[in-house]
């Protein structure tokens, strides 16, 4: 094989393993855990577990495939909406003191790989 043309061809290879790596690595989950404990999300939200709020795998079910679920999830924490919590009570929802976009999309995207 023509060097030119083999250089070339393991540098596309190198690219694209590059590309499908950051892919999988995309979402920080440390990052967006740390995120979600200096804001104290876990008073209302919990993994698994339906609190006064939705549990975060309530929401990702909710979102889960919808292409504009990770603009909702930020829109949600980001914006202070009206929501209602599970006895009733309406009240502004909590928001996130960071305004860092990689962080939201990073924290957006952990919710809805839960
Ligand atoms: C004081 C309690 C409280 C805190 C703190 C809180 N939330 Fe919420 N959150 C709620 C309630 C109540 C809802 C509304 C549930 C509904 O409308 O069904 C909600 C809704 C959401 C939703 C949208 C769910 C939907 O169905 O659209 C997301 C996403 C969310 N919270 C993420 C977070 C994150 C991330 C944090 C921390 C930055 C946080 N919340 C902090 C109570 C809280």
């Amino acid at each position: 094989m023509n060097k030119r043309i083999s250089l070339l061809l393991t540098s596309s290879l190198f690219l694209a393993m590059a590309g499908s790596g950051f892919a999988h690595a995309a979402v920080d989950a440390v990052q967006a855990q740390e995120l979600m404990k200096t804001n104290k999300c876990g008073k209302c939200h919990e993994i698994a577990k339906t609190k006064t709020a939705p549990s975060l795998k309530k929401i990702a079910a909710k979102y889960k495939g919808k292409t504009d679920g990770e603009e909702k999830i930020i829109k949600n924490i980001t914006t202070g909406p009206t929501v209602k919590d599970a006895d009733g009570n309406e009240e502004e929802h909590y928001i996130i003191k960071t305004k860092d976009p990689a962080k939201l999309k990073n924290l957006a995207q952990w919710i809805l790989s839960q």
